[in-house]
């Protein structure tokens, strides 16, 4: 079997097979390394040293030109983060619209400084450049949502909601019903 074949791998069947087809997908292999390097951090948490090398591996390039390409997009990692990254946009629209004193009240709520893990492992918080939602700045993305026009009064009812997912929904439900 090739080394790049889903027993070889360390993640998972599902996901060796998905990499397998998207390699084969575009004309130049290296085309898919974004999107694969995506999947790898939403299954593993983040690009580890074992990632970046098997990713560069199934594309045919090194491991330098992996990490040259990633350490350009502040979504990528590679550090392990929260199960849920806070990431707050700080760049000129959001930041003359209060996106600091929105990021020093994560903080200070999470009780963690800079790209901080909170002790459970279920928080992280990190400045970032534009996320592109500028219109409604100040702007977060937590994971893969997004949150816009905020307030520093706002961020404790932000973080319940990854808190009490399911409590939330309940409630929903109750006030729909
Ligand atoms: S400047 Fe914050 S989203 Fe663009």
């Amino acid at each position: 079997m090739s080394p790049t074949s889903e027993t070889m791998s360390l993640f998972s069947p599902a996901l060796a097979r998905r990499f397998d087809a998207l390699v084969e997908k575009y004309p130049v292999k290296r085309s898919a390394l974004i999107p694969m390097l995506l999947y790898a951090q939403d299954e593993v948490g983040y690009l580890s040293d074992a990632v970046v090398a098997e990713v560069a591996q199934r594309i045919g390039i090194t491991e330098l030109e992996v990490r040259n390409v990633a350490t350009y997009y502040s979504m990528l990692r590679f550090k392990p983060a929260g199960k849920f990254n806070i990431q707050v946009c700080t760049n000129i629209s959001c930041m003359l619209r209060g996106a600091y004193e929105v990021y020093e009240r994560f903080q200070e709520e999470l009780g963690v400084g800079p790209k901080g893990v909170t002790s459970d492992g279920l928080f992280s918080v990190e400045e970032v450049e534009c996320i592109g939602a500028c219109c409604w700045a100040p702007a977060i993305q937590v994971n893969y949502d997004f949150h816009d026009d905020l307030k520093p009064d706002l961020v404790p009812g932000i973080l319940d909601q990854y808190r009490n997912p399911i409590q939330d929904q309940e409630k929903d439900q109750e006030k729909n019903a």
